[in-house]
């Protein structure tokens, strides 16, 4: 009786001596799931071809010009200002805007705008 004790007693020690519990760790919500890109380049250029000064110009102040004219952080290449510059990325644009990869999400950009942008890149751009 009296080892059954100390045997008991030496299994409560034991315990006590064991790893603590993982600490508990406090509920998190999970990421949002990422947001699909669901814009497209135009399948054909049947339609209006949007104008440069006229409709993509506009766009591109409000969507792109915060860094990309001016002292914005990326018009060291890529200054859309400059006409030239942007005629000569217009293509690149057109692989960015389509792939949902500029503008950055954060900036407001309305799937109307994009569309323009997307069939001007792809279909206009002969102004000079
Ligand atoms: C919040 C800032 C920001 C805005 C707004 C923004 N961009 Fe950009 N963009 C960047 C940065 C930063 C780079 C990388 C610059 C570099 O590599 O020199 C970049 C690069 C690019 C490039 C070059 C990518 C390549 O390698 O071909 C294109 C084209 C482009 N942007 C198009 C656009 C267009 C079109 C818009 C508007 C619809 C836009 N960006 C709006 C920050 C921005």
């Amino acid at each position: 009786m009296k080892s059954l004790l100390v045997l008991a007693l030496g299994a409560a020690l034991l315990a006590a001596c064991v790893d603590p519990p993982a600490p508990i760790t406090t509920p998190r919500t999970p990421p949002p799931p990422p947001v699909a890109c669901t814009l497209k380049k135009p399948a054909s250029c049947a339609g209006t071809i949007p104008s440069y000064e006229k409709d993509v110009l506009p766009i591109l102040k409000r969507a792109c010009f915060a860094c990309h004219a001016g002292d914005g952080m990326a018009v060291e290449d890529h200054d859309f200002s400059k006409t030239a510059v942007a005629l000569a990325q217009r293509s690149r644009m057109g692989v960015q805007v389509a792939a949902c990869a500029m503008p950055p999400r954060q900036v407001p950009f309305a799937p109307a705008d994009a569309e323009v942008l997307l069939m001007w890149t792809s279909c206009g751009g002969d102004e000079k």
